[in-house]
């Protein structure tokens, strides 16, 4: 069967969702197939569809690499300098360096050491939306708790958190209505920002990822400011975007497939592996780009040195070969190789343990505590993502009957507001309070002082990156 020419790095190819169908056949037909066309890259470029050879590429950072940027432009305007300096950008020796000093902010016991705290912002984020029938699950309960996760881990102060918030959304978020310009400055903002927090933790070490960054040495080498900021940067994107959809998209299939909802709830101790399962299914990250440093063969076909290969995670996880029953969500699937946090490699995701203690959590309480949750669409007409990376949707209307309290009981008259009470105390408590009035009195002069010099008419990438140097 001949197939279409599908733009894959338009996001409007995406705005149904990932096409799974025009992958199944691809799958078929070839592992890897040459897209010609693009705006701005005259070579074109190679598309992997098998959950094998992405295994492959991504194993082998000698011959394929992420410099200059593992990204997929989408049009010709786009300006990606600066990118290259990210650690996702970076191949070894200099991305094995880095990452052994990040890594250190991601320990199991660090990840672990979150619990309680993301288990109060689970809780509060339900007490929330618990008086009403019905909520947008996307605004209302996905994106938040990422949010003050990442806040929680670096250290940002809860006063702080709904400004970074706004400039994470304004930076890079998928939404149209935002300059360029606004854009530059919000990831301006940013800059400064975590430059601020960093002369505040010089000054007094907290226990939070700052700190740890700023005392992170190895083999003589620690990091300099520019690489703690892009760090930050990259922190609020990379985990933000993504859980925020594995909530989303995972409640929607399991509304989607009420026996699997229905053996969930009955076997609460199968979470975490129906998170994997979710994970496979709905894909968050669809790409990532490698490009060939050699002339090399992959899936049997001659590549040239410097061809750009894009490994399609959803294609995948997806794959036949790999997967049985591969288009069904089956909530204990025992093994699950799914590649949705990428195919394994140096760059595998960072934040994998956190994004799945996240979701369990997150999962535990939405199979618990609302009762007779649905949502009116199956997905084909809710708003998506309008990306050619991320897959998500941007609103996601869900109603229930009722909402119980955390141990599954009835929540009786005033004690939402009790609870969200208690929690805010507790929250309060295990602030760094200090940090945050230093932060406060210092960062508001200062950050206006500098954007006020700091604000040339049009900002990019590079200019943004020379002035926080
Ligand atoms: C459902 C949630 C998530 C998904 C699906 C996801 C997916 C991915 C993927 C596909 C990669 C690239 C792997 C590769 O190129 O081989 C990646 C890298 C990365 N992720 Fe995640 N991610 C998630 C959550 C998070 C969270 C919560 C954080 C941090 C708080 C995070 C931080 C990172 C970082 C820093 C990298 C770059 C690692 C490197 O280049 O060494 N991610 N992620």
């Amino acid at each position: 069967m001949a197939l279409e020419k599908l733009d894959l790095h338009h996001p409007s190819t995406f705005i149904n969702g990932f096409p799974h169908e025009y992958f199944r056949e691809v799958r078929k037909q070839t592992p890897i197939f040459f897209q010609e066309e693009h705006p701005s890259w005259k070579d074109g470029y190679w598309n992997l569809t098998r959950h094998n050879d992405m295994y492959e590429v991504s194993r082998d950072s000698e011959t394929f690499k992420c410099s200059p940027h593992p990204f997929m432009e989408a049009e010709k305007s786009e300006d990606q300098s600066g990118s290259e300096n990210l650690l996702i950008s970076l191949d070894p020796p200099d991305h094995t360096r880095m990452r052994k000093l990040v890594n250190k902010g991601f320990t199991p016991k660090r990840v672990q050491d979150l619990t309680e705290r993301i288990q109060n912002h689970v809780d509060r984020i339900i007490d929330n939306v618990a008086d009403k029938k019905g909520c947008d699950m996307v605004s209302d309960i996905a994106v938040e708790l990422p949010l003050q996760v990442i806040a929680d881990l670096v250290g940002v102060p809860v006063e702080d958190r709904h400004q970074i918030f706004e400039w994470t959304e304004m930076s890079f978020g998928f939404d149209e209505t935002f300059t360029n310009e606004q854009r530059a400055e919000a990831t301006m903002n940013m800059y400064i920002y975590a430059e601020g927090m960093c002369e505040l933790r010089k000054e007094e070490r907290q226990d939070d990822l700052i700190s740890l960054l700023l005392d992170a040495e190895i083999d003589d080498h620690s990091l300099e400011q520019q690489q703690i900021n892009l760090f930050f940067l990259l922190l609020q994107n990379a985990g933000s975007e993504t859980t925020r959809n594995l909530i989303t998209s995972g409640t929607l299939a399991l509304l989607n497939n009420r026996d699997q909802l229905e053996k969930l709830q009955k076997n609460l101790e199968l979470v975490p592996t129906a998170v994997e399962e979710m994970l496979r299914i709905t894909t968050p990250v669809m790409q990532f780009k490698r490009t060939a440093s050699v002339d090399t063969i992959v899936a049997g076909q001659k590549i040239k040195k410097g061809d750009k290969i894009f490994m399609w995670y959803p294609s995948g996880n997806r794959d036949e070969n790999e997967f049985e029953n591969h288009d069904q969500l089956d909530v204990a699937r025992d093994p699950n190789h799914h590649i949705s946090f990428g195919a394994g490699g140096p760059h595998f995701c960072l934040g994998a343990s956190l994004a799945r203690l996240e979701a369990k959590l997150m999962f535990e309480a939405i199979l618990t505590r609302f009762v007779d949750l649905d949502c009116a669409d199956d997905g084909t007409n809710l708003p998506r993502v309008y990306s050619n990376m991320i897959d998500g949707y941007s609103k996601m209307p869900i109603t229930w009957s009722e909402v119980r309290d955390k141990d599954g009981k009835k929540l009786k008259t005033g004690s939402k507001k009790g609870n969200l009470e208690k929690l805010t105390h507790k929250l309060k408590k295990i602030e760094p309070k200090k940090v945050s009035r230093k932060l406060k009195r210092v960062e508001p002069k200062k950050v206006a002082q500098k954007l006020k010099k700091a604000k040339p008419k049009k900002l990019t990438w590079k200019k943004l990156q020379k002035k926080a140097q």
